[in-house]
């Protein structure tokens, strides 16, 4: 008997939909893809990156994980990267957060839940390297909403840091790395205004020559 019916007949009536509307549409969804941004953004289920910005499938290249990290150690993200740069040669990376990311609380709590503790690391040296700002502010939801921002602007940097960006830069190819945060309350984005685009706008010690 097979199990989880109902998602086969959402999937059955997602076909005849789109085929309904075009049927060369899998035909051309099967030869390529040819997405111009690669959305970084939280697992969360009420963040679904291609509909928050109004985009097909094809049209966004997608990594999520737990409070859309990525740690210069971490190689599932960096692969997405390099794929996404140098082979697809996508131009805008986006490095999107949410207000309400369980991800950041738990960084700011000193609750054991698990393996992501160690994940969620990298969110409380965020915390550690900001201390002062955020301890000054009284209201808790506003210290965890400046959290959330100031882990996506983390983000942004670390994906700047790498020899992946840098290396499209040094190429003249253009790229710009975005930050923003998702409301899930009102359903709107919100830009950071964090946005690089040029190796000289990375701290000195973070750049790597990389141009023959
Ligand atoms: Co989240």
């Amino acid at each position: 008997m097979q199990k989880l019916k109902n998602l086969f007949q959402n999937n059955k009536e997602w076909v005849a939909s789109k085929i309904h509307k075009d049927p060369q549409y899998f035909r051309r969804m099967a030869e390529a893809q040819d997405p111009l941004y690669l959305w970084i953004g939280c697992s969360d289920s009420r963040v679904p990156a291609n509909e928050i910005v109004g985009l097909e499938p094809g049209e966004l290249f997608v990594h999520r994980n737990v409070a859309n990290l990525c740690p210069h150690t971490d190689f599932n993200c960096l692969s997405v990267l390099e794929y996404a740069i140098d082979l697809l040669k996508i131009q805008h990376v986006i490095v999107c957060g949410h207000y309400g990311c369980s991800g950041v609380k738990a960084a700011m709590e000193d609750h054991r839940l698990g393996l992501v503790d160690n994940w969620l690391r990298n969110i409380r040296d965020v915390y550690a390297h900001s201390k002062e700002d955020l301890e000054k502010m009284s209201d808790p939801k506003e210290r965890y909403n400046r959290l959330v921002e100031l882990n996506v602007m983390q983000q942004v940097l670390n994906v700047c840091h790498t020899t992946i960006a840098q290396g499209a830069w040094a190429r003249g190819q253009p790229l710009w790395v975005h930050g923003w945060v998702y409301d899930l309350s009102s359903g709107t984005l919100k830009d950071l205004d964090c946005c690089i685009s040029s190796a000289d706008q990375v701290e000195a010690i973070y750049r790597i020559r990389l141009s023959k």
